[in-house]
């Protein structure tokens, strides 16, 4: 981070990131989607990009897959109000949901930076393959990595990947080894971890 992107509070971040100009996506959006949450969450999950749902209201996880989030971890025990802050690679919705690109995730990486030098999370859950790919630096398939522990921080932080949500939409049973009960497995796992820090 340079000298002119240190914040001197989370709330003069949030300001500078939803003035943002820096990228090309910053052209096609309608709102900014910083991210939400309390601050001193010990949970902090990853998300790709806004969807259409989260460019509208300016909030993450608000669409059909938020629902689903939502559902999952009230499930496992976990409160989206009170244990996790949620945000996003990339804070601006590509156009058509594509992916964002290279240069546009580095770009935003910034503020995802800062966030967690603020926030402190013990426990980050990168949902999804691009998620995964920057924070832990990886090429490893999701599907081969997801439910496993990281490292972070010389340890500070734990680091799960997990299902992206919008995958989870189209993967319909919740039968045993399915996705979407490995991802039942998984929030249980976390909300255990949360509870033993
Ligand atoms: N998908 C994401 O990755 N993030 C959101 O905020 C919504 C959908």
């Amino acid at each position: 981070m340079s000298k002119k992107d240190r914040y001197e509070t989370f709330k003069q971040m949030e300001k500078v990131c939803k003035n943002c100009t820096k990228c090309r996506l910053s052209q096609s959006r309608e709102n900014v989607v910083f991210g939400e949450g309390k601050l001193n969450s010990k949970i902090m999950l990853i998300g790709e990009a806004p969807g259409a749902q989260e460019d509208k209201t300016g909030r993450p996880f608000v669409g059909r897959a938020g629902k689903l989030l939502d559902r999952f971890l009230e499930e496992a025990g976990l409160s989206r109000e009170k244990d996790i802050y949620i945000t996003n690679i990339v804070k601006c919705r590509p156009p058509e949901n594509r992916n964002p690109k290279p240069d546009e995730a580095e770009t935003c990486l910034q503020y995802l930076e800062a966030q967690v030098k603020y926030i402190q999370p013990k426990i980050i859950l990168p949902a999804g393959s691009v998620a995964v790919k920057y924070v832990l630096n990886t090429k490893e398939g999701i599907t081969k990595i997801r439910g496993q522990w990281f490292n972070l921080k010389d340890n500070e932080v734990k680091v799960m990947p997990i299902l992206h949500p919008s995958y989870l939409l189209r993967q319909h049973s919740e039968n045993p080894e399915t996705p979407r009960w490995h991802t039942k497995q998984d929030f249980k796992t976390i909300k255990k971890t949360l509870a033993d820090l």
